[in-house]
């Protein structure tokens, strides 16, 4: 089999990178370790970004996301029960739309003309300095696809990255001693914006998928198990780390999905080994504080795909030797980001007296700053790419 770009892993951005490249009329075919099933039932990230929104426009898959996606103007912060609402639209005159990954991987999958192949096993990637080729196994037969380029895709624990020679790699990591326990409800929301609420018990998150599913996250330690968190134990934590208001307007369900993800910031460099590119969560990690995982996949391969296109049609390399540089340099803006709203809101075993005053007068300063405000706005809804 030969192809001219070999995907590695069917996740948001592996099939928007497909799309685009199907768009573009560059053969493709994407290889994911799991089933389709699997991938569209892990519930993950909930708020794009108007460039996110952007690209699915352009990738043709936006209808559903029109109709359904809800339009936030901002959001609420919320510090020891005080409240802050940061006015997107009257800062910055943009906004943000809730719609769940998983629906944008269904619309994805949904238009993929291309070729996947969805349970391959033990996939590995061969001579990307040279004639690049990937391999895997399906019900016990090892396939190869000789191809042109291989984009790495495949997430945080994938293949791509693992198979760089360690000394051409340079990583950035900070890991928090906390994850955050989610909970997906089918109730509405307690609000209609969401909320980053700050407690000295530790953050919690009201978020949403719909007018009728909410989505509700608490922090808790990196060792916490899931089978210790009964709905019950989960609802009232939450509500003690909410503001009474809050706290009683709050509806309460049976969960339909309950997990703990762990928090870690982490870059790779660079995102390009010879014929391998590297993009989404296989290159970096944020924190999910500032929402920003989803929308940065989308935008790396957005990058990506205007480099392959430039390529193919104008026979310009210009593109796919700037892709690393040009990525990353928003990744490190978004890294910081999101590293500045995990400070600000989580509590920290080191935090001390100390630095909990200087969460608070963070909070403080930006209750009367319109320029503070200004700049979390700036960020929240997405630097220009
Ligand atoms: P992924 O979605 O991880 O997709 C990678 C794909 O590659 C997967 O389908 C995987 O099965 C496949 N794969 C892995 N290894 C191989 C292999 N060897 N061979 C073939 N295929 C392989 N972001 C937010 O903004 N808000 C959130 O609330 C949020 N919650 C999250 C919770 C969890 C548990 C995780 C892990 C991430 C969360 N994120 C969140 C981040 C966001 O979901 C990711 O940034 C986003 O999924 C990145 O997309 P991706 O396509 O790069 O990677
Ligand atoms: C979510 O809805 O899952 C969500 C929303 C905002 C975040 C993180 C997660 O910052």
């Amino acid at each position: 089999m030969r192809t001219q770009v070999a995907i590695i892993g069917a996740g948001p951005a592996g099939l928007m990178l497909g799309r685009l490249l199907d768009l573009a009329g560059i053969d493709n075919v994407i290889i994911e370790r799991k089933s389709a099933d699997y991938v569209l039932g892990r519930i993950r990230a909930g708020v794009l970004e108007q460039g996110s929104v952007d690209l699915m426009e352009r990738a043709q898959v936006a209808g559903r996301l029109r109709a359904e996606g809800l339009i936030h103007h901002g959001t609420d912060l919320s510090f020891d029960g005080d409240r802050l609402r940061i006015d997107f639209a009257g800062l910055v005159g943009k906004h943000v739309t809730v719609y769940g990954q998983t629906e944008v991987t269904r619309d994805l999958m949904e238009a993929r003309q291309g070729n996947t192949i969805y349970e391959a096993g033990n996939v590995a990637i061969h001579d990307f300095d040279g004639n690049p080729a990937v391999s895997w196994e399906q019900d016990g037969v090892t396939h190869r696809l000789d191809c042109d380029y291989i984009a790495g895709c495949d997430g945080y624990h994938g293949v791509s990255r693992a198979s760089v020679p360690q000394e051409a790699l340079t990583t950035f990591e900070r890991t928090y001693p906390f994850g955050w326990l989610g909970i997906l409800v089918d109730k509405p929301p307690v609000a209609h914006e969401l909320i980053y609420a700050h407690h000295e018990r530790g953050f919690a998150l009201c978020s949403q998928r719909s007018n009728t599913r909410s989505r509700y996250y608490v922090q808790v330690p990196t060792d916490e198990k899931v089978e210790n968190w009964s709905d019950d134990r989960f609802w009232d934590e939450l509500r003690l780390r909410l503001n009474p208001e809050t706290a009683e307007a709050l509806q309460t369900g049976p969960s339909i999905e309950k997990s703990i993800a762990p928090l870690r910031s982490f870059v790779a460099e660079p995102l390009r080994f010879g014929k391998l590119f590297l993009a989404g969560d296989a290159a970096h990690i944020v924190p999910p504080t500032g929402a920003k995982g989803l929308n940065l996949a989308m935008s790396d391969v957005a990058m990506l795909a205007d480099a392959m296109i430039e390529l193919y049609a104008e026979k310009s390399a210009a593109g796919i030797d700037n892709y690393s540089q040009r990525a990353l340099a928003r990744i490190w803006k978004a890294e910081r980001f999101s590293w500045w709203m995990t400070s600000l809101l989580h509590t920290f075993p080191e935090t001390g007296r100390f630095g909990r005053r200087i969460q608070r007068a963070e909070f403080d300063y930006l209750s009367g700053s319109h320029a503070a405000q200004q700049v979390l706005a700036e960020n929240y809804v997405g630097l220009p790419a």
